[in-house]
């Protein structure tokens, strides 16, 4: 028996030790925590619990017989996040530099069915090279069978993506399939050919950032939500993520109690708005004196900044706040805005979380740029978005809804439960400058004739009231009042009931 215990004790430090202490010292060298000082980072102290620390991989190619090191490159298994039960894999960089073999691929493919019956995050920390060289198609097939796993596990239970190292060829798609990715300042990066591929199809010269680079996938590409820092703070806003959200589908948001009176009135909101119609203002300002405890998680940060979308509580339940920035190109819906809008509703609506429109858009963004890339489609996609989600909808509109572009954000015709505007909301077609140019061309080289035109049109338009006395808003409320009249609506909504008719699935406009 102690020969038993021994050996035991010998596997489990093998497997602790990795790569071994000169592959660890590289790690920290390059400003890298390890796969297991990353896991204990998210969960809670001690909580953590490791599966399949034994594991090997089967291959016996190019001497891999030899070379076996147990836990052969991941580690995986549960723990839990502010005392709530999360799943985890941690690709380890000192093991065959982390990279996917068959047995690899079977022990995250484990965690991850875990994480789906048992209805509970899952997260996956990256720092790989890809598939295992030395395997061939045995890893390409443990690739297609988490890829397989993460599409089944899509809004059944919340998947999150921590890039912390490479993450190249086969391992970026499994991220790319799940709801969100954040990466580390300058020691992550993502491609899906690296830059010595690059080099000999194109031609180009490129560094890793330059290809997949935070800056690139945070603020460029998209295929990010956010970026931090270094190992410890990314950790610690991915704990602060997943205290957001609902464990899985079948869950309603987590509650968290809080001394924030959901009664509060903020008296600076009245003064919010310019005098100046084309005068910028900071919504966020809006969402944090809004939100409990001025608390507020910003997903896509750097990425399409004319719509800001991000988690927040009401009276303490999650909600998900979407929201123009007046800020960047004066809150206009383009290509990006509209790809970040739709993706962060359709996740709201998979996992029963109220959504918050703020509204002050002056339209879809022209030009050929916009026309070529497509708007008609990604402008749709958070049309559709918004019409078929099912969750409480909650709308105010602060200044402009214009045009198509008031239609799409969570306007009453696509369902919006309570619409409301603030006294210094402006809804029509279009401003009252372009309105008169079109209508009055005959007008325009007489100025003021013109300019008695625009104040007409502005006295008809440029209020909340026609919009209110058609029934498309339910009030006209005063700033100050937004909290309490959002936390009432959400009362009210909470046991909201509706469905969409019967579907294999829809078909948005990808
Ligand atoms: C086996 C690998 C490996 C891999 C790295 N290593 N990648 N072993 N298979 N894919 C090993 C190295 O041999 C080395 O071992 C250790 O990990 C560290 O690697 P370095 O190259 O020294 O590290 P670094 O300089 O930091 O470079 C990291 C890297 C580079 C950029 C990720 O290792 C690299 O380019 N790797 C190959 C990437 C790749 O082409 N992968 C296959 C993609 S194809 P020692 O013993 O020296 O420490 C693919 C298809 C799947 O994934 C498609 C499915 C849909």
């Amino acid at each position: 028996m102690k020969d038993i215990i021994a050996a035991l004790e010998a596997k489990r430090a093998a497997a602790r030790a990795g790569g071994g202490e000169k592959r660890l010292q590289a790690q920290h060298a390059k400003g890298k925590l390890t796969a297991r000082e990353r896991i204990e980072l998210l969960m809670d102290e001690g909580s953590f619990e490791e599966f399949d620390m034994f594991v090997e991989h089967r291959t016996r190619e190019f001497g891999m017989e030899g070379q076996k090191i147990p836990g052969d490159g991941v580690v995986t298994g549960w723990g839990t996040v502010n005392g709530r039960l999360c799943y985890v894999f941690s690709k380890d960089f000192t093991v065959f530099g982390g990279s996917l073999s068959r047995a690899h691929a079977e022990k995250i493919v484990k965690v991850q069915d875990m994480a789906v019956r048992n209805g509970a995050p899952i997260v996956g920390i990256f720092d790989a090279g890809g598939a295992r060289i030395q395997e061939g198609v045995e890893s390409l097939a443990g690739y297609a069978d988490i890829f397989m796993k993460n599409i089944l596990a899509s809004g059944v239970v919340p998947q999150i993506s921590v890039i912390m190292g490479p993450c190249a060829g086969g391992d970026v798609y499994s991220p790319a399939m799940t709801d969100f990715i954040f990466m580390v300042k300058d020691t992550s990066y993502m491609y899906v050919t690296g830059p010595d591929v690059v080099r000999t199809v194109t031609n180009e010269t490129v560094t890793h950032e330059e290809l997949g680079g935070w800056k690139v996938h945070a603020g460029k590409s998209g295929v990010a939500d956010g970026a931090f820092e270094n190992d410890f703070e990314t950790l610690g806003q991915m704990r602060r993520l997943i205290d957001f959200l609902p464990l899985s589908n079948r869950e309603k948001p987590p509650h968290r109690p809080n001394f924030d009176d959901p009664l509060r009135e903020e008296a600076s909101l009245d003064r919010l708005i310019p005098d100046n119609p084309n005068k910028p203002y900071d919504m966020k300002e809006l969402i944090e004196k809004v939100a409990d405890e001025g608390d507020f998680f910003e997903v896509g940060p750097d990425f399409g900044k004319n719509i800001i979308t991000g988690f927040g509580r009401m009276d303490g339940s999650t909600v998900g706040f979407v929201a123009n920035q007046p800020m960047t190109l004066a809150g206009v819906l383009d290509i990006d805005a509209s790809r970040k809008g739709a993706r962060f509703v359709r996740f709201c609506d998979a996992f029963n979380i109220p959504i918050i429109t703020f509204v002050d858009v002056p339209g879809f963004l022209p030009g050929t740029r916009q026309e070529q890339g497509g708007l008609i489609k990604h402008g749709a996609k958070l049309l559709f978005a918004y019409g078929e989600a099912t969750v409480p909808k909650v709308t105010i509109v602060t200044r402009k809804a214009y045009g198509g572009a008031y239609d799409v954000m969570s306007s009453k015709h696509l369902r919006g439960d309570c619409n409301y505007a603030w006294p210094s909301a402006e809804i029509a077609v279009m401003g009252a400058k372009g309105a008169v140019e079109i209508i009055f061309r005959a007008d325009i080289g007489d100025p003021e004739k013109i300019a008695q035109r625009t104040k007409e049109y502005q006295d008809r338009f440029a209020n909340p009231f026609v919009a209110a006395s058609l029934g498309y808003l339910d009030d006209v409320i005063m700033p100050r009042e937004t909290r309490r009249r959002i936390c009432r609506a959400l009362k009210a909504l909470a046991n909201k009931k509706v469905e969409n008719p019967w579907k294999k699935h829809d078909n948005i406009p990808l």
